[in-house]
Formats: structure tokens, C-alpha cells, sequence
């Protein structure tokens, strides 16, 4: 793509703030930059007074300034579109533009992200501004792409201003066309919800214990969802016209209810994500329980990062310490972790890495969000730590454009991650399961995919994972289920968790008997289902001559069709009851598990279905230590990252190339604390 993410090089960037600084400051900036190794900066995402101070006045020098001296300095650039900070003169005549709370109380000028995407005055201005900044900065040399606004869907992902209910009734009227059907959809026949006029609808408003119907709040997050897509399309658009050969178009992100993958493949070119492992030391929040995977669990986020682009960038790395002067308080990163973090990144797949930010702001909400520099902007330990990392993926090149490999895939889609945000039964297997089989693959050095399930997804694409973990498939369309069987007819094993099938798209269950559309495929059925009681005590599983611990939720299985029982039930009135089922399609496996999944059961599957640990042969390594491979090719490069404060211990069982120094490796290797290691197998 350009000047970054060409398949040949790692690159490394900073986040620059021109308006936070005298201009006696930014040439000598750029110059220490590029002594540094960092060869882009991003700038302008919130800087729209510096191009219209004032309504329709438009001023280009402050900008235009800054990109001479880039490119007299050689420094590549990054511009932003500045929507998500309006300016005061425009949130104060125009207070429509204003996103509120579920009272309807506006969120005022004073932070940032006040906006709400639907208020057609915001999209006319913000269309304006992205027409101004790109027509006139695009053509710049220095520009290599555009990032488009900052953290779309961050600190505020609900809406619930006027234009919301405005936009929400065209969204419901294009998706349903008449009442009838939303009525029918939403269920509204429960506690007298009927709509007789399209106008009786608005945004989730107050309810009694904040449970307003499940099926429209499903569909509202659809809508938001939609609303910041269409806001991202609509800049990505503009911009397009004015981009120059090989620039490209990108936002940050990863943020909840928004479809990250639809909005990348119809406005982006590729996905850069905002890592900040230093949240899990955050001081409010910082456990010390053993086992934590503290910024391990970053690695997760990554996983979802690569989902969408395999490989991608990295527009905000940690680079000190956190801390708003209102909340987030963390320490500066120890000697390592900064390194550390930004293998993490490449080892799943990010080729472009820019640090938050070079200088930490001296004014602000952010003034204990460190940079690496801090105020005084004297040399520092970080900033030496980012000339030894240049010199690093200098020497591992030859590994851009890799891609991480795995065999072992978790399935998601976007209808049952928002169901099981708003339904607590669907969230409390949910978020166990996911947590615990994320854990048991990160300690088990089990590297895997997310891999999301779209109405367009084709069973190709789901043939390269052995297996398949869909943890709760409660909501499933007939596309679907027959996108998983192809999947498993072909060869693959499919292991659906409890509460599977029992939905459909509105979130309505299904009358059919469970697991609905999944019974064939799965050959089972649930006569019966409960959650484990809290005074059940421990409830187990027997599979073979394996016993373990069921979680929170049991279906009582019984195979159907051609199913096959593996595994019961051993205790509670539970007991003699199934608990796994297995059916035989084409050449695959289809498992029904009748519980939610934890870190024993997580590992007993793994073990059992074969995919546990696949680089044994490679590599021994504790499991502090997290394992990775990128592949190109037939080249294989060996991640070894140590999140351990001490040293540790790790065997190479192969002979390999440690790309850091070039010299050949193999056997024993001492990793000190946070030392992270890269071999060509
Ligand atoms: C990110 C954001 C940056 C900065 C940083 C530290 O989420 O994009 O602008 O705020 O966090 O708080």
C-alpha cells in the first residue's frame, strides 16, 4: 500500500500534534524523528479551527507551513480528517449536531466525540470540512494516506439524539416497509408495545429497569452501526476523489457496535488498530491473580484486528505511561515492555507501527498520557528504546507482509455479539466462553483465528482451520448453517457450545425443537436445558476416560438422527444426561457441547480434536511466554514473546536464523524479562 505496509519493509510512525506545539519546535521534531527511525507522522484529527476558525472561513497556511517542512525534512505524513471534534462555534449554533444521553441531556463542547452522526447539519459540515482538507492537501507529496476522523464508535457508541430517532425510523422504514412487520419482528404484542404511526418510534428512550425491547434494541445497534458506516463511506468517498496513486484510505479503531469489517471493505483500505497494553497495569483495575494475562490479553484485540486485515498498522502504540487528570492512572512501561508491545503488533500481522505520541501534551485531559518524550523533550530511555526497535525491524525485514498462521478458528458475527450484549443469558456463556478459550490458546501456544460469519461468507474460506469453535451460535440463519455445513461436509470440525440455535435474526427464539436449524447438522436434540444451579456444586462431564468441569449453563443432551453420544453428565439430576454430541457429515465432525466452555474443558477439546500446541516441535516455552508464526511463502518466521518481568527459559528444537542479530540459533536461549525473540525456521 504505498509507503507503508509494501510487503518489504516494517515502518515506524508517531502521532504529531502541530497545534500543540511553537513552530520553533516541529523541525528540529522531524529531524529527531528521523534520527530516531521514524519515517511518518499523523496529524490533524482534531485540529478543524486551524482550517475553518470560523464558520466558512477557510485558512490553509497553518497546515501547508508544517507539510513544507516535512517535505524538506523527508517526513512522510498521515492527515486526518477533523471530525471528531467539532468546533465550539459550530457545536454552539448548531446544537443539533450534539449526540445526547438516553435522557436526551446533550453531551456539551469541552471533551471530544460529542457529535452525533445523523444530524444532516453535522454531515453537510463535516462533508464540507473533508472536501476542504482533501481537496487541498492530498495532492501534497508528503501525504502518503488519510485517516478518517479518530476512533470511530470510542468513548460513546450509543446515540440517542433527535436526528438518531429521525434516521432510526428511515432505517427501520427500508428495512421493514410496513408496521406490521416491525410489530411482528419486535414482538410488540408483549406488554402492549404496538405501533400505529411510524412517529411513536425513537431511539431506546428510559425504561423501567433499562429493559426496553430486546428486538428493537438489537436492531438499534444495527442502526448505529449503520450510521457510522454510512458517516466513514461518506468521507471515504470525498477523499477518494483527491487521493494520489498508492495513497491510502484507513481509520483506528477496534470500537463496539459497529461492524468493523463491512466498514473496512466498503471505505477502507486496510484496518490500523490503537494498541494500549498499559491498560491491564491501569492502577484502579490491576490485578496481580495468577494466571492474569494482563497485556497479554492485547493479543485478543490483535486476533480481532487481523480478522478484518491480515495485515495492517498500528496507528497509536503505547509509548509511556496512562493517565487522563481524570482516570486511567498506569505506570510508565517497564525497560522491554515497549519493545515488547510492538512485537506483540507485528507478530499479528501489523507491518506499520506509530507511537502515541512524541511528545506528551502539556495541556489537557492528556497530560499524563505519555509519548516518549516527555515535556522537557530531553533524550530519554524511551526514545532510545525506539532507535534499538528501528534497528530490529530493520534487520527483520524480509518478514513484512507475512501472515500469522493458524489452524484453529473461533467464529463470531456481529447479530450474536450484539444479542449478547443486551441479553444476559446469551452474555454470560458468551463472554465466559470466549474468555476462557482465549486463554487456553494463548497458555497452550495454540495460535488462532477470529473468523466472522457473514451472510456472503463462503465455506472456502472457513477450510483452512482444522477447527472450528462457534462457542454460542444462539442466533442462525439458514445461509449460515449451510455455510457450516459445507464446511464441515468437506473435512472440518465444528464445535457449537449450549444455547445454540435457539434465536433467529430479530432475536425472537425459535419454536422449533433446540438447537433448532443446528439439530441436523449437530444430530442432537435438547429436550431439556437449564442453568447449573448456584447450590449444584461442582457439575461434571465424563468423556471417555475424561472428567471435567461443566460452566455455568447445561443442556441435556440426546443424539438425533445419526448423532452420537460422547460424553455425559455426571452429576446433579443431570446425571446419565448428555453432554457432547457428535455428528458425522461428509468428511467432517459436527460437536454439540451442552455447557459453556472453561479453561479445563477449552483444553481437554483441544487436546482431544488434536490442535493443541502445534509448534511442540519447534519450540519449548513456558507459558508466560506467547508463541506466533508469520508465514510467507515458504518462509516461516518464529515469534517468541516473554511477558514475564523475569528471565525465562525457552528450547528451540529446530536450528533457525534470530533475525535481530542474523546469527544462527537453536537449543537453550535465555530470554531476560520482556525479551522478545524472532526466528526464520
Ligand atoms: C486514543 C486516542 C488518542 C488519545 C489516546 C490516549 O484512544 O485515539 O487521541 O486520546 O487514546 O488517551
Amino acid at each position: 500500500m504505498g509507503a507503508i505496509l509494501d510487503g518489504n519493509r516494517l515502518v515506524l510512525g508517531t502521532c504529531y500534534y502541530p497545534e500543540h506545539w511553537s513552530k520553533e519546535l516541529w523541525r528540529e521534531d522531524l529531524q529527531r524523528m528521523l534520527d530516531a527511525g521514524i519515517e511518518v507522522v499523523r496529524i490533524a484529527e482534531f485540529a478543524w479551527s486551524k482550517v475553518e476558525p470560523t464558520e466558512g472561513n477557510f485558512t490553509y497556511s497553518f497546515f501547508d507551513e508544517f507539510l513544507d517542512l516535512a517535505e524538506e525534512a523527508g517526513m512522510k505524513v498521515i492527515f486526518c480528517t477533523p471530525t471528531a471534534t467539532p468546533p465550539a462555534w459550530l457545536t454552539e449554533k448548531y446544537p443539533e449536531v450534539l449526540n445526547a444521553d438516553i435522557n436526551g441531556t446533550l453531551y456539551r463542547h469541552g471533551a471530544r466525540r460529542h457529535y452525533n452522526y445523523n444530524s444532516p447539519v453535522y454531515q453537510e459540515l463535516s462533508k464540507r470540512i473533508t472536501e476542504k482538507f482533501a481537496s487541498h492537501y492530498a495532492k501534497r507529496p508528503c501525504i502518503i494516506g488519510w485517516q478518517l476522523d479518530n476512533e470511530i464508535n470510542c468513548e460513546m457508541n450509543v446515540f440517542y439524539s433527535e436526528s438518531d430517532s429521525k434516521a432510526f425510523r428511515v432505517f427501520l422504514k427500508e428495512k421493514y416497509e410496513t408496521l406490521d412487520a416491525l410489530n411482528e419482528a419486535w414482538g410488540t404484542a408483549f406488554w402492549n408495545q404496538t405501533y400505529t404511526d411510524w412517529e411513536e418510534i425513537h431511539v431506546p428512550r428510559k425504561t423501567y429497569s433499562d429493559s426496553t425491547n430486546p428486538h428493537e434494541v438489537l436492531d438499534y445497534t444495527r442502526f448505529i452501526s449503520d450510521s457510522a458506516r454510512r458517516f466513514a463511506k461518506m468521507q471515504s468517498d470525498i477523499i477518494r476523489k483527491y487521493l494520489k496513486p498508492g495513497d491510502f484510505v484507513t481509520t483506528n479503531g477496534l470500537f463496539g457496535n459497529l461492524d468493523n469489517h463491512q466498514m473496512t471493505k466498503e471505505s477502507l483500505d486496510f484496518i490500523t488498530y490503537d494498541s494500549y497494553p498499559n491498560f491491564a497495569y491501569c492502577l484502579d483495575a490491576y490485578s496481580d491473580e495468577p494466571g492474569e494475562l494482563k497485556d497479554r490479553k492485547w493479543s485478543r484485540n490483535l486476533a480481532e484486528v487481523r480478522s478484518i486485515s491480515p495485515v495492517f498498522g498500528i496507528m497509536e502504540q503505547q509509548s509511556g505511561a496512562n493517565g487522563w487528570n481524570t482516570r486511567m492512572e498506569a505506570p510508565t512501561p517497564r525497560p522491554g515492555q515497549m519493545t515488547l508491545w510492538t512485537m506483540q503488533s507485528i507478530a499479528h500481522g501489523a507491518d506499520y507501527v506509530s507511537y502515541f505520541r512524541w511528545r506528551t501534551c502539556t495541556m489537557g485531559t492528556e497530560i499524563y498520557w505519555h509519548g516518549i518524550l516527555d515535556y522537557s523533550s530531553r533524550d530519554n530511555r524511551r526514545i532510545g528504546e525506539v532507535k534499538d526497535i528501528h534497528g530490529k525491524l530493520a534487520a527483520m525485514k524480509e518478514m513484512a507482509g507475512s501472515i500469522y498462521e493458524a489452524k484453529v478458528g473461533i467464529v463470531k458475527d456481529y447479530d450474536n455479539i450484539w444479542d449478547a450484549q443486551l441479553d444476559v443469558w446469551h452474555g454470560r456463556v458468551e463472554n465466559a466462553s470466549q474468555k476462557a478459550l482465549f486463554k487456553t490458546l494463548q497458555l497452550s501456544h495454540t495460535p488462532f483465528d477470529y473468523v466472522y460469519l457473514k451472510d456472503t461468507t463462503d465455506a472456502d474460506e472457513l477450510k483452512k482451520y482444522q477447527v472450528l469453535f462457534y462457542p454460542h451460535a444462539t442466533i442462525i440463519t439458514k445461509e449460515r448453517e449451510a455455510v457450516l455445513r459445507a464446511y464441515v461436509e468437506a473435512g472440518g470440525t465444528l464445535v457449537v457450545g449450549c444455547r445454540s440455535g435457539y434465536k433467529n435474526m430479530s432475536g425472537r427464539c425459535v419454536m422449533d425443537n433446540l438447537p433448532g436449524l443446528l439439530s441436523d447438522l449437530t444430530g442432537t436434540d435438547i429436550p431439556e436445558y437449564s442453568f447449573i444451579a448456584p447450590d449444584a456444586g461442582k457439575v461434571t462431564v465424563k468423556w471417555g476416560d475424561t472428567e471435567f468441569e461443566a460452566s455455568i449453563f447445561a443442556d441435556l443432551l440426546e443424539p438425533a438422527g445419526e448423532g452420537k453420544l460422547e460424553a455425559s453428565y455426571t452429576s446433579d439430576y443431570y446425571a446419565g444426561s448428555g453432554a457432547l454430541v457428535c455428528n458425522t457429515a461428509g468428511k467432517g465432525k459436527a460437536y454439540y457441547y451442552g455447557s459453556a466452555f472453561n479453561e479445563e474443558s477449552a483444553r481437554i477439546f483441544l487436546e482431544k480434536l488434536n490442535v493443541i500446541s502445534p509448534y511442540g516441535d519447534v519450540i519449548h516455552a513456558p507459558e508466560g511466554c506467547e508463541i506466533a508464526v508469520r508465514a510467507k511463502g515458504d518462509d516461516r518466521y518464529l515469534f517468541v514473546l516473554n511477558y514475564d518481568k523475569n528471565p525465562v527459559e525457552v528450547e528451540l528444537l529446530q536450528k533457525g536464523t534470530d533475525l535481530y542479530t542474523g546469527q544462527e540459533v537453536s537449543g537453550k536461549v535465555e530470554l531476560e524479562g520482556y525479551q522478545t525473540l524472532v526466528v526464520k525456521l
